[in-house]
């Protein structure tokens, strides 16, 4: 039995296997409210046969979407649409999870496929983006954001625990908080983009501030059995990574002791200024080592999806869950491929009944 393929447990919740899928944007909600695209996206990733499917960045205010397309969990009449896709992930043998954001700097932009860049304030879709300090990303991303100021910091804090209990009533059983990719959370963290003096910028404390809170007023109203997890950016690859990581490090741990049950561990992309080694499961050996440096269980994604590769990570314990993204894009019954490839019997059993019984009677 590979042991890709044995089941995984946190709190009250069992993955069937310890493939995930990661959030993927898909553009194609309207002011924050699924489309017709969204459920049968999401219902034929879960038949695929993963343990978990994390629902896309969802925006927890509309100044927080990536885009005018990103789906958001701002208001009540968007958690009916949510619960239907957490619904068809659930009835196709998955965990349903979904990941509550804010973009901070990098929100307001064009689809990647309409250009990926900021969206002049002036036109339909451009709005004024707010961030820790007045620091542009610069590149596509050149809008100069607004610093916030503490009641800004608060609003944002409240509108996380909104959508959170918004996420719980929705029926997702998983929930990501995405502290990473140069979004807001992982700008306060960033020196990249945090230059405040305040109690909110400044030394580690004070970089850390807003996460810890963010996390502690979540944990205060996700359901203590469900797991409460953070995709978070622990290194930056922009040379000064070993500092980095240590201060990264250090974080997860408190994030630990405050009730985070999981960690996805991804990049800062903070800044340009970086040069990452992209290339088959280049971020499994510093998943290892936030995992046995904080104890959390971890996952990753970024180049796992090499079958060998996935199931060397979970045999070797060098992470909890694998995440594998495009590899679905590219084909949802990714999970079968998966179970053939590395010998698990009757494979087909990966997929639901009404695929299964057709693929074992004619091998
Ligand atoms: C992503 N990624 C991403 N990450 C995230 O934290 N929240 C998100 O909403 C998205 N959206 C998104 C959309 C699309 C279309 C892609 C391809 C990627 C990053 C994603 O979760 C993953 O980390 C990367 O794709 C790398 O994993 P793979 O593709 O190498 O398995």
């Amino acid at each position: 039995m590979p042991a890709l393929f044995t089941p995984f447990t946190l709190k009250d919740v069992t993955l069937r296997n310890r493939i995930g899928v990661p959030p993927m944007c898909q553009y194609s909600a309207r002011d924050g409210y699924v489309s017709e695209w969204h459920l049968p996206h999401y219902a034929d990733i879960a038949r695929g046969g993963a343990g978990l499917v994390i629902v896309e960045a969802t925006a927890v205010s509309p100044e927080g979407r990536i885009t005018p397309g990103c789906t958001g969990l701002w208001q009540d009449g968007q958690v009916e649409g949510m619960a239907r896709i957490a619904h068809a992930i659930a009835a196709g043998g998955a965990v349903p999870g979904i990941q509550i954001g804010h973009a901070g700097r990098k929100a307001s932009a064009n689809k990647p496929w309409e250009g990926d860049d900021h969206i002049p304030n002036d036109q339909p879709g451009g709005w004024q983006t707010i961030s820790p300090s007045a620091l542009a990303f610069s590149g596509g991303l050149p809008k100069v954001p607004t610093e916030m100021t503490l009641d800004d910091i608060a609003r944002v804090k409240r509108d996380f625990v909104a959508a959170a209990i918004r996420a719980r009533d929705a029926g997702f059983k998983w929930l990501e908080l995405h502290f990473a990719h140069g979004y807001l959370a992982q700008s306060f963290f960033s020196a990249h983009a945090n230059t405040r003096t305040d109690a909110y910028g400044g030394d580690l404390a004070a970089r850390s501030r807003f996460l810890i809170e963010t996390l502690q007023a979540v944990r205060e109203v996700w359901p203590e059995n469900l797991p409460l997890t953070a995709r978070f950016g622990v290194i930056e690859f922009d040379g000064r990574d070993e500092e980095t990581l240590a201060e990264a490090i250090g974080l997860v741990k408190t994030f630990k002791s405050e009730g985070l049950d999981f960690l996805s561990v991804s990049m800062g992309f903070s800044t340009i200024e970086s040069n990452v080694p992209w290339g088959p499961a280049f971020m499994a050996p510093i998943a290892k080592h936030v995992r046995d440096e904080t104890g959390l269980a971890v996952g990753t994604a970024w180049g796992m999806d090499i079958p060998q590769d996935a199931e060397k990570a979970i045999a070797e314990q060098q992470m909890d869950v694998v995440f594998a993204a495009r590899a679905h894009l590219a084909n949802p019954h990714y999970p079968f491929r998966v179970a053939r490839e590395l010998g698990l019997p009757a494979a087909g059993s990966v997929l639901p009944d009404q695929y299964a019984y057709w693929l074992r009677r004619y091998p």
